[in-house]
């Protein structure tokens, strides 16, 4: 457990207790409130957020960074490594130091596995991993846990199949990390060539995970009462014809949801290409936009957190 959330680094979802889970969703709901009742916030003002980005994002970015504002900070970027001394040869330790004499808190992404920690090794600030590389994302994988637990009430006792690209895809890897402190049922269901690292599938039964692996969707669907799609990663294939050959592997529409458990919850880190067809988007189980939303709150709460003000 976390005692003190203050200057913590956030590098992977293995550091996590359940209680600290519970302090990061209760703080997030207690901004979730304020925000509704129309509240403003200075808890952060005077303070800046470097969002250091070597890696295209949409969500994680722009919602950090609206996390930072609504808290009344401020917020400096790197929105591409094109862009900054990345692209001149600096090194990510050089960069770290280089920020720390301008930010109180970095998030980053970074196309190299380990990359945060390397920054965290040498910052002078709390570092937040946003992605590195094809290996964790703790911050999204707190969302997403936030999300489960305001969409099916518990998290205990419930039946989770996670698809598609589960050996690049950073988002489950950090997402198992948190539900194995939960007594949760796993389906890991991908294509043979995209399954999840075994060493992480052995730590995971090592807990007492009961974990099944298929390529089995449509069962899959029949059984579980949430969803994790994610998508097959183009950026991390070297062979495209490989990339070619898989992406079309699993599509979840509404022809496959008449199937599923009643109450089903269907989430996507996003991203989506084609593996959930819009037409799924007005599904009552539908819970991606609204797990969006949930990345600000919990954005904000680790912001507080790690900068000890809340
Ligand atoms: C994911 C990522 O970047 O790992 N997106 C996100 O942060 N919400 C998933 C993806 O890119 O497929």
């Amino acid at each position: 457990m976390i005692e003190n959330f203050k200057g913590t680094h956030i590098l992977h979802g293995n550091q996590f207790a359940k209680e600290d889970l519970d302090k990061v969703m209760q703080v997030a709901d207690e901004f979730e409130k304020g925000l509704k009742n129309g509240e403003t916030y200075d808890l952060m003002r005077g303070k800046v957020l470097a969002a250091l980005f070597f890696e295209p994002s949409t969500r994680t970015r722009l919602s950090f960074e609206s996390a930072m504002l609504r808290l009344g900070g401020g917020v400096i970027s790197v929105a591409s490594a094109a862009t900054s001394s990345a692209a001149k040869g600096e090194s990510i330790a050089d960069t770290a130091l280089t920020v720390s004499q301008y930010a109180d808190v970095i998030v980053m992404r970074h196309p190299q596995i380990g990359s945060a920690a390397e920054a965290a090794e040498v910052a002078k600030i709390p570092v937040i991993n946003a992605g590195d590389g094809a290996g964790q994302h703790p911050t999204q994988a707190l969302l997403d846990v936030h999300t489960i637990k305001k969409e099916i009430d518990k998290l205990d006792g419930i039946q989770v199949s996670l698809v598609g690209d589960l050996k690049y895809g950073r988002t489950v890897h950090a997402l198992v990390e948190l539900l194995s402190l939960y007594d949760i049922g796993l389906r890991l269901v991908s294509p043979a060539s995209l399954k999840m690292p075994t060493d992480m599938v052995s730590n995971l039964k090592e807990k007492g995970v009961d974990v099944v692996e298929t390529e089995n969707l449509p069962e899959a669907v029949a059984g579980s009462d949430l969803l994790y799609v994610t998508r097959i990663q183009k950026e991390r294939f070297s062979d495209v014809a490989e990339y070619e050959k898989l992406k079309g592997a699993y599509v979840v529409d509404n022809a496959m949801l008449q199937k599923a458990k009643e109450g089903i919850v269907i989430m996507h880190p996003l991203p989506r290409v084609d593996e959930i067809t819009t037409e799924v988007d007005s599904y009552k189980g539908a819970a991606y936009f609204r797990q969006v939303r949930n990345g600000v709150f919990v954005r904000m709460a680790l912001l507080a957190v790690v900068s000890g003000l809340k």
